[in-house]
């Protein structure tokens, strides 16, 4: 009996084993989680009732260990070098050909090249299979012992597969913390009113030198292998690259963007390759690395003082710098949001020289501890906006000045209000704001709003720029001859938006509410707001109290539509639209829709998926025209799911709720029943 629990203990193990190695290490899982979740609760139940069988290679047991109170020392068999580095093509040449030279061979090169990730050396060593210890680099020779922590990242195994195993197996790679993972601890931190990390790499050290474990494990961290230490017993590797597919079949974690090139011009292409793809890499990298592949040559070509002769980092260009912070600006964004700018002494970073970067809020000035005269650090990663991340304390002199949040917006000198709980401060200008006229034109003109065809993005910043207009209600005092002196404008197009503005003088009460750009007023809530109100004065009266028995308003909601209708300047702009000699806008007579005439009518319907003959658009507009609801979600009360192609959870919810499900063809049926 117990030997068939015994067994059937290390057959789970052997299973899980194998599917994380699936899941974790080579991206392929081939069963669903939840199956995996339901051995691994099996193998934990069966542990809890068999205590004496419990081995810390069990996967149940990664994050076993208790607090530690410090890192004991760890020596390293075979010491754990760093690399030289290049910055250039010619540099590259030239470590080239000094590798010819000394080899005195006069054939090209076959390199292992691959991706220089950015985080920390970590040693792990194997005995008889089982991961025993896993160290820091440290000075090379002596690191930390951080065992209990590399136990808890799930793609570094705890007992190696298959059955070919030295006795002894050291392996060196990267622990990282990859960009998804970053984003959402700073996220969380911030939230919390906590420091955030500078970079990933940072976040990583930390959260590998953490004393308890139990913390280490909520840190998802990663592990790249990309050589060997110390080795007991057969390995066959001729080369760097065989050892690399080896550690992959021993289930180690071995990056998948590894290529064998030769000479320059192959690390060269690999170079720009990889550059290319940097940003939509999972994880940072810093450059690249060139291995000679031949294990022999290695060994001929041998180590200078901390370095491998035969090994050279590409280095990438820097994206995080020194700078100084010369002064902050406040940008007011189209939603009157304020966002601290700072004005920086310009610095090469990422690629480009910069001098503006964002500060995003007060809450992380505030947090940060940032002051006009620091020493910064500048990251630009990416695509991403040039960030401030961090004052360098150290080098404050006691001069600098703390940042304040301006009292009048800088650009409309409207009272700034900061909302109890939240962390971004507002101009409450509205529409009399300049800065939040531009993008509140742009946004009224929309497709989806008043849909002024030609009214386009840039000729809006050019109309406002020309002094041309001013609100919305500007729109409709617009004349051709004005028009047609505009840059790239000519007569033709200048008649052709005159009609579209005239076109957009009858509008649906919905569209001109969503238009206004309300915030937090969307197409449906608009929708909602025009169905209870039936016209603007109305929904001017409007209180907090009443609008929220409008489906899906909420306090908040409320709040902005009220604060909305309580500006002047907002009430002065609409009344100029609806103005006979101004604006000249009418709404449309709501379609009546008799119950009998349709058969979608007061049905709710849903869309999901991709639809082929029509877009999701079209299709909310014929069953709104039809009289039906569209929302959002699968509930109880759906009538219809209009499903389309990939369909997903909707699609699977509404089935387990009898919900009728139609397609394209079933629509056009009902529509014209
Ligand atoms: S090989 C004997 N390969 O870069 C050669 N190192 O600047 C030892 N690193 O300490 C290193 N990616 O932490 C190697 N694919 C890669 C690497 C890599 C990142 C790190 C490693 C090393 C540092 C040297």
């Amino acid at each position: 009996m117990t030997q068939r629990v015994q067994q059937q203990i290390e057959q789970l193990r052997a299973e899980l084993r194998h599917h994380a190695n699936l899941y974790y290490v080579l991206d392929q899982p081939e069963i669903p989680d939840a199956e995996y979740d339901r051995l691994y609760r099996q193998l934990q139940d069966l542990e809890a009732e068999h205590p004496e069988y419990i081995r810390s290679d069990s996967p149940t047991q990664r994050v076993g260990a208790k607090p530690l109170t410090s890192f004991s020392q760890v020596r390293h068999r075979v010491p754990m070098l760093s690399l030289d580095n290049v910055f250039s093509e010619d540099e590259l040449a030239a470590f080239n050909k000094r590798l010819r030279d000394r080899l005195e061979t006069e054939q090209e090169l076959v390199f292992s090249a691959e991706p220089k990730l950015d985080g920390l050396a970590v040693s792990l060593v194997y005995e008889q299979g089982e991961l025993v210890q896993a160290a820091t680099r440290g000075d090379g020779n002596t690191g930390e012992d951080v065992t209990s922590n590399i136990r808890t990242i799930q793609s570094v195994p705890l007992r190696l597969l298959g059955e070919k195993i030295p006795d002894v197996l050291e392996v060196r790679g990267e622990v990282f913390m990859p960009k998804a993972a970053f984003n959402k601890l700073n996220a969380e931190a911030s939230a919390n009113d906590e420091k955030t990390f500078v970079n990933p790499r940072n976040a990583a050290a930390g959260s590998l030198r953490q004393l308890d474990p139990a913390v280490t494990a909520h840190r998802s961290l990663a592990m790249y292998c990309y050589a060997l230490g110390y080795v007991d017993g057969d390995l066959p590797s001729h080369t760097h690259s065989e050892a690399l597919a080896t550690l992959r079949h021993l289930g180690l974690p071995v990056c998948n963007e590894i290529e064998i090139v030769t000479g320059v011009e192959g690390c060269m292409h690999f170079y720009h390759a990889i550059l290319k793809k940097r940003d939509a890499l999972p994880y940072d990298i810093d450059g690249v690395v060139y291995k000679v592949d031949d294990i022999s040559l290695q060994e001929k070509l041998g180590f200078v003082s901390r370095a491998p002769r035969w090994a050279i980092a590409h280095k990438f260009p820097a994206q995080e710098e020194m700078t100084q912070l010369e002064g902050v600006d406040f940008q007011v964004g189209r939603t009157g949001a304020l966002t601290p700018v700072a004005r920086l002494k310009p610095v090469f970073v990422g690629g480009v020289t910069v001098s503006n970067a964002t500060l995003h809020n007060m809450d992380e000035v505030r947090r940060k501890d940032i002051r006009v005269g620091d020493t910064v650090i500048v990251r630009r990663a990416g695509d991403v906006i040039p960030e401030v991340v961090a004052a360098v304390t150290s080098r404050r002199s006691g001069d600098e000045d703390m940042i304040h949040l301006p009292e009048h917006c800088p650009v409309c000198q409207s009272d700034i209000e900061q909302v109890e709980g939240e962390a971004v401060a507002r101009c409450t200008g509205g529409l009399f704001c300049r800065a939040q006229q531009v993008e509140a034109i742009k946004h009224f003109a929309s497709r989806k709003a008043m849909d002024i065809d030609g009214l386009g993005d840039k000729l809006v910043e050019q109309l406002v720029e020309a002094g041309m207009i001013k609100s919305v209600a500007d729109i409709y005092t617009l004349e051709k001859e004005q028009i047609a002196k505009l840059e790239r404008m000519g007569e033709k197009s200048a008649e052709n938006l005159i009609a579209a503005i005239d076109r957009s003088r009858t509008v649906s009460l919905a569209r001109f509410i969503y238009a206004l750009g309300i915030r937090e007023v969307g197409e449906a809530t608009a929708r909602n707001l025009a169905d209870a109100y039936q016209g603007i004065e109305k929904l001017k009266a409007a209180d907090e109290e009443d609008l929220q028995t409008v489906p899906d308003i909420g306090p908040v909601v409320a709040k902005h539509i009220v604060h909305f209708f309580r500006q002047p300047h907002n009430l002065e702009v609409i009344d100029q639209l609806l103005d006979k000699k101004i604006g000249a806008i009418q709404f449309e007579a709501v379609p009546v829709v008799k119950a009998s005439s349709s058969a979608l009518s007061g049905k709710t319907v849903v869309i999901t998926g991709t639809l082929s003959g029509i877009t999701r658009d079209e299709a909310k507009q014929s069953l709104l025209a039809a009289g039906a609801k569209v929302t959002g979600s699968v509930s109880a009360k759906t009538d219809y799911l209009l499903a389309g192609e990939k369909a997903g959870s909707k699609l699977s919810k509404a089935e387990k709720l009898g919900v009728t499900i139609i397609d394209e063809a079933a629509l056009e049926k009902l529509l014209s029943a």
